[in-house]
């Protein structure tokens, strides 16, 4: 992983955003930046640890737009992702993120928004699997960060579908239908 926050300059290039609402996969101090910029932000954590969690709402807790969910990684995940990375991204156990994916449902069902950005930035490598999944709930445009490193994260495997891609600044944009 790079720079924490190395994708907030990208922000520059979505037009209307403080009218937008963003889904954010993986949270942390550039979350603030979110919440300061779009009208509403809905952060996802699904990570080993609740450490950068109870910092976020410690922090954010009192903003309005900001809504958010925690769960600790499952263990098969967490193995799974301890080999993606040995292997330098080349074993990709997809069928171990069923979890993550079922949470993640839940979360998007429970808030009942329709989502015009989804941020993916999470702290474990299946982040070209987690672009898919959002291909597939069609939202409109999908950040993912750390393209430079597409092998490790999992970017070149991305199902494009009807999305066409542009990186800037260490985020590569997913737009439907362009
Ligand atoms: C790439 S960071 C996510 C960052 C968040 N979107 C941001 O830009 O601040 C991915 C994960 O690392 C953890 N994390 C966040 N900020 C951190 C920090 N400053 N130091 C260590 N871990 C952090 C969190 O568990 C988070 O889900």
């Amino acid at each position: 992983m790079g720079n924490y926050t190395s994708w907030i300059p990208s922000l520059k290039d979505i037009s209307n955003i403080q009218e937008k609402t963003i889904i954010e996969l993986g949270c942390g101090t550039g979350t603030k930046t979110l919440i300061d910029k779009f009208k509403h932000v809905y952060s996802f954590e699904y990570a080993r640890s609740k450490e950068w969690y109870d910092k976020c709402t410690g922090d954010y807790r009192d903003f309005n737009n900001w809504t958010s969910k925690f769960y600790l990684m499952d263990s098969e995940l967490n193995n799974s992702d301890m080999e993606l990375i040995k292997s330098g991204g080349k074993i990709r156990k997809t069928e171990d993120l069923s979890l993550f994916f079922k949470r993640l449902d839940e979360f998007i069902i429970e808030n009942n928004v329709k989502f015009d950005v989804g941020f993916v930035d999470q702290g474990f490598h299946f982040r070209g699997e987690t672009v898919n999944f959002l291909i597939k709930k069609e939202i409109p445009l999908i950040m993912a960060h750390d393209c430079e490193y597409p092998a490790m994260y999992g970017y070149d495997i991305v199902n494009l579908s009807n999305y066409t891609t542009k990186d800037a600044h260490h985020t590569r944009f997913y737009f439907k239908g362009a």
